[in-house]
């Protein structure tokens, strides 16, 4: 942490510097948010074209696929970005965002481990940093005006820095096709790719791979094969399966295989191992903030793990009130942060809540692959919930059966009050009603009394009549009626 923040300072000097020294003085400046790619890169030409500002390019490097971003740097400057730097935020990401998502055993929609939408706050942050290191006025990013990232990146900056301007470049200019972007990027000396476009959209980092658009537009189309680079097909892995031991202090993985590991490399080593085994992929139809349903496919190999494994201890250490109250938070979490409010109060009060549930869930948890799937097959733990003695139907019992009648007796209490005044006792019995008794059961028939009835039945009775034949259950509505006027 504290190597994280010395890193900061230097940069932060450094961009300041460097992007002070490069640019001119009646330029505004803007910080843009740049991947190296088409998009990203006629934005670095057009922002400087259209609206005559000094570019800052910042691309960061949050695990994508490739190893040296130092090309990125370069392409920037060629185009005239007045500073342009490609930084390394792996470590970082994961000791501050990753570790609460793991708290929180973050899956939006019960599915999705939150990729992107983990990456954007993170990047963020620097690009405000900068912002104010460099004395940019804006920020901009490469989003199109359909998605989730365009609100993240935005809500982000808002909630970091109000008087900040956004610049939504794909959003504003007039360049729609593929074709458009190629000829203006052509005219502008932007160099353009010379392979085929991708037939897919990719967003991916250490916490996995996102793949959207082309075949995947049709939700019946199976993903074809070549979506997938970071898990074998689950066809093709290993015949024989692999056991793993991730162990946890206080929420955090800290270890992999009884070897302790930062979690930078704990999570690029699970990757490889549970990708080998065709575990992580996801198939689904999500729901964006923006209202629109899509396809997406993910692969999540060591995502996934961790937060199966990580609630695998969790249902060891927390108590069940605990970890059903939690699961409403968890599912709370990942809701927010999907949709882009990190920054936020109720974020961190959830972290809050998460932080302080995590404080005893220390300990190891044993996983088998095979073949796509990852099965929970131990867990231990020094603060193990679990007691033998309570739990054995063997040698060795501590629990005391004797209680269990009275327990019984007033926990199902309410249940036997509801039965004889309006339910099943109430109705006659559960003969012949069947497993479901509603009133649908009970139409035509309503002798037998449905609830639905009581207020009729009472109206009559109040009356004085016409209850006959319901027995019991009439006299203490009419005793009930008495009551009523008595009081009165
Ligand atoms: N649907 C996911 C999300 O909103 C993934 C987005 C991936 N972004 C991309 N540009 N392909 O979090």
């Amino acid at each position: 942490m504290a190597e994280t923040a010395t890193t900061k300072t230097n940069y932060a000097t450094t961009a300041a510097a460097a992007a002070t020294s490069a640019g001119s003085a009646e330029r505004e400046k803007v910080v843009l948010a740049y991947s190296g790619g088409l998009d990203t890169s006629v934005m670095v030409k057009w922002l400087q074209t259209e609206k005559n500002l000094d570019v800052v390019a910042i691309c960061g490097n949050v695990g994508q696929d490739a190893e040296d971003l130092a090309w990125v740097e370069k392409k920037a400057l060629d185009m005239g970005a007045i500073y342009s730097k490609a930084l390394d935020m792996r470590e970082e990401y994961a000791e501050k965002i990753l570790t609460k998502a793991i708290a929180a055993n973050a899956l939006y929609e019960d599915t999705y481990p939150l990729l992107s939408a983990l990456s954007r706050p993170m990047i963020v942050e620097k690009l405000v940093q900068i912002a104010h290191e460099t004395g940019a006025a804006y920020i901009a990013h490469g989003c199109t005006g359909k998605g989730n990232d365009q609100v993240r990146f935005e809500s982000c900056i808002h909630a970091l820095d109000p008087s900040l301007k956004i610049l939504a470049p794909v959003r504003e200019w007039d360049l729609l096709t593929r074709e458009q972007e190629m000829d203006w990027a052509k005219r502008h000396g932007v160099p353009v790719p010379t392979t085929a476009a991708k037939p897919y959209s990719i967003d991916d980092n250490l916490w996995g791979r996102a793949i959207e658009c082309g075949v995947l537009e049709n939700p019946w189309n199976e993903p074809p094969a070549d979506i997938w680079t970071m898990t074998a097909a689950p066809e093709d892995a290993p015949d024989a399966p692999e056991e793993i031991v991730v162990g946890f202090e206080q929420g955090k993985p800290v270890s992999l295989n009884g070897e302790a590991m930062d979690l930078l490399p704990l999570i690029v080593k699970l990757n490889e191992i549970c990708g080998k085994h065709g575990y992580g992929r996801l198939d689904m139809i999500e729901d964006r903030v923006v209202g629109i349903k899509s396809h997406e496919c993910y692969e999540c190999p060591a995502s996934l793990a961790l937060i199966n494994m990580h609630h695998a201890l969790e249902t060891l250490c927390l108590d069940a009130a605990t970890l059903q109250f939690k699961h409403g938070i968890d599912q709370q979490w990942a809701k927010i942060v999907y949709d882009g409010l990190w920054f936020s109060q109720l974020k961190e009060a959830l972290d809050a809540f998460c932080a302080d549930t995590q404080k005893c869930v220390t300990g190891e948890v044993k996983a088998k692959l095979y073949k796509g799937s990852l099965t929970v097959i131990g867990r231990r733990s020094a603060y193990s919930l679990y007691e033998y003695g309570l739990a054995t139907y063997g040698d060795g019992d501590t629990f005391d059966r004797t209680a269990s009648k009275g327990f019984i007796d007033l926990h199902s209490l309410p249940s036997k009050t509801w039965s004889t005044k309006q339910g099943p006792a109430f109705r006659g019995g559960v003969a012949g009603e069947g497993l479901g008794s509603s009133r649908e059961a009970n139409d035509g028939d309503s002798a037998e009394g449905d609830p639905a009835d009581v207020a009729d039945v009472q109206g009559v009775a109040a009356e004085g009549g016409a209850c006959e034949g319901k027995g019991d259950a009439c006299e203490s509505h009419e005793a009930a009626a008495d009551k009523e006027h008595a009081a009165a």
